[in-house]
């Protein structure tokens, strides 16, 4: 059986120096029946090793689950990349940043009173240990020394840019041991000296995240770690996108030049990202560095592969600089063909706050609860309390609106508050009865001080004044969107739910157009693609070919806002990330 070492200067496979040549691939965002055409392509473009990231929050829906079906599958998936001769890194967090929300954190861990993220606070380390364990249950088997293809597992993620606490590291390091992992360990850090100082510890192996000015940042890793070897454990050869901004991309030229530095110095590398993915669902994270920023759902990332799992130039001249130094095989991935472009007609409608009643159920509370006290981990909430009587005037939310507020008067739309504009007081234009707030949670932030907030109205509303009391609080689940009988339901002034069929003679990967829808969210054959906004910069969601099928498909769409028309829909035939910066 192997072993993988730490040596002198170099990892030693077997005691031969080995330089780990590897792509980050997130199969929780790539569709399972696609994660070996991924895996393969890898192995094509020269590389030795997968890594992944572990996302706790996919994984354990509340305390005490874990689940492992199908795109969650981590087993399977570790065994495709065994399957196709190659290593594998596992990076379970439990802080895994990813642009995923929370970074990985479960939302339920905001429900113990007193709990402290990310530090050797008992109640939070009891958590981790049981999500570590099940993790470990899974990877320990899977180890290089037992014949499998985990041959470095990492400790936390870029410790040194949140805190500094020493004995939360040494906790996860001796429950890892504990658990029976046996391969070594490592951290990662900004090549920064106090993140470096902060983030690391003695006997875990330190590595830096970087994607440029290779030569320096190594030298940097060097002064903190004399010997050992190099790596680059995040080689950020592109970039995420975020809502209301252009399309990140890197040159081809800058990232190829960065790269053949590390190679060039003997370093090991992780492509961060080989392949991006996408975020389904609603699983973005966001940022605020000041403002809230959510993410998009595309995670293309400008990688080597791009997010429909078509290589790019990159991929390309990555692979001509890595048959530089390791002997790269002589198959070429076929290029993207177009995928078919066609349109759809809406043939049901139907209004969302007229549907609610099959989506959830209310709960009273005289202050409106966050999504924490409701137990919704995410997605949209529906608050409604009584204005009878009240004149029209200013309604303020105390404290925050996490993230968008859509605000009605009896069923008629009169505003919106957004948290990314900083807003949190709208002036109401009528009198009514009953006024409805839908929020919308839009991915919680992954990096930062404001990791773990809480969801939804922050403090109570008042109106002219006045506190507002008596409310009723609706999680709702739009996930059962797709298998409502939309006929015969009424639309409404306020969302509305559009659904189309269309025939198929194959299944195939399809690229639904958004930049004339307003914001909302896309199915087909009730798989969520994930979030649209006609901000930007993404025009297209991606539609993995496993979720179609020949024959009759169903798309359906939840439009919060309004589109341009909304009496059809169009597939376009490739992947539309947006204007990039000139
Ligand atoms: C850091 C994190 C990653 C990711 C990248 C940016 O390196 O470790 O999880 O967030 O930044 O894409």
């Amino acid at each position: 059986m192997s072993e993988l070492t730490i040596g002198e200067k170099d990892f030693l496979l077997d005691g031969e120096p080995y330089q780990i040549l590897s792509g980050a691939l997130h199969y929780f965002r790539v569709h399972p029946d696609l994660w070996a055409d991924r895996i393969h392509k890898a192995r094509l473009m020269g590389l030795n090793t997968i890594e992944t990231y572990v996302p706790w929050n996919a994984h354990s829906p509340s305390r005490g689950e874990f689940v492992t079906e199908g795109g969650l599958d981590l087993e399977r998936f570790l065994k495709l990349v065994a399957a196709e001769g190659m290593h594998a890194i596992v990076r379970p967090g439990p802080y895994i940043c990813a642009e995923w929300s929370n970074g990985g954190l479960p939302p339920w861990l905001l429900r113990i009173p007193g709990i402290g993220l990310r530090r050797s606070e008992p109640q939070y380390l009891e958590a981790v240990t049981e999500y570590l364990e099940s993790v470990y249950r899974i990877v320990a088997p899977l180890q290089i020394d037992r014949g499998g293809p985990v041959f470095l597992v990492q400790i936390e993620n870029e410790y040194g840019a949140y805190g500094s606490d020493k004995e939360y590291l040494a906790e996860l390091a001796r429950v890892t041991r504990e658990a029976g992992i046996t391969v070594p360990l490592n951290t990662i850090d900004q090549p920064q000296p106090d993140m470096l100082a902060d983030g690391s510890l003695p006997g875990l192996h330190m590595t830096a995240s970087f994607g440029s000015r290779s030569t320096e940042r190594f030298r940097t890793l060097r002064e903190f770690q004399p010997t050992g070897p190099l790596m680059c454990m995040e080689f950020w050869n592109g970039w995420f996108d975020s809502w209301g901004f252009h399309h990140h991309t890197t040159t081809v030229e800058d990232s190829d030049t960065a790269l053949d530095e590390i190679l060039s110095a003997g370093g090991s590398v992780n492509f961060y990202m080989f392949h991006g993915g996408t975020n389904f669902g609603m699983t973005n994270g966001a940022n605020d560095k000041g403002a809230y920023v959510p993410l998009v759902t595309s995670y293309d990332y400008d990688a080597p592969l791009d997010e429909a799992g078509n290589p790019t130039a990159k991929y390309h001249a990555f692979r001509k600089t890595i048959a530089k130094y390791a002997p790269v095989p002589d198959e070429v991935p076929a290029e993207a063909t177009p995928a078919p472009g066609f349109s759809v007609v809406f043939t049901e409608k139907a209004g969302l706050l007229g549907s609610v009643g099959s989506l959830g159920e209310p709960v009273a509370a005289d202050v409106a609860p966050t999504y924490e006290e409701l137990g919704q981990d995410t997605g949209f909430v529906l608050y409604e309390t009584s204005i009878e009587g009240r004149a029209p005037g200013v309604l303020v939310i105390e404290e925050e609106v996490r993230d968008r507020a859509y605000v009605y008067i009896d069923g008629v739309p009169v505003g919106v508050m957004a948290r990314d504009a900083h807003e949190r007081a709208i002036r109401l234009p009528l009198a009514g009865s009953t006024l409805s707030i839908l929020v919308e949670d839009q991915g919680r932030v992954n990096y930062g001080e404001r990791l773990g907030e809480a969801k939804g109205l922050i403090g109570p509303a008042w109106l002219n004044g006045e506190k507002l009391l008596g409310w009723t609080a609706r999680p709702l689940d739009v996930d059962l969107l797709p298998s409502l009988d939309l006929s015969g339901r009424m639309t409404d002034n306020g969302p509305t739910v559009l659904a189309a069929e269309f025939e198929l003679d194959a299944p195939s990967d399809l690229f639904l157009t958004t930049d004339d829808m307003g914001k909302g969210l896309a199915w087909i054959n009730g798989f969520n693609l994930g979030r649209y906004w006609r901000k930007g910069p993404t025009q297209t969601l991606y539609v993995p070919g496993p979720v179609t099928r020949a024959g009759k498909n169903r798309l359906v769409v939840l439009e919060l806002e309004a589109m341009v028309d909304d009496d059809a829909a169009s597939f376009v035939d490739g992947l539309r990330l947006g204007q990039t910066e000139f």
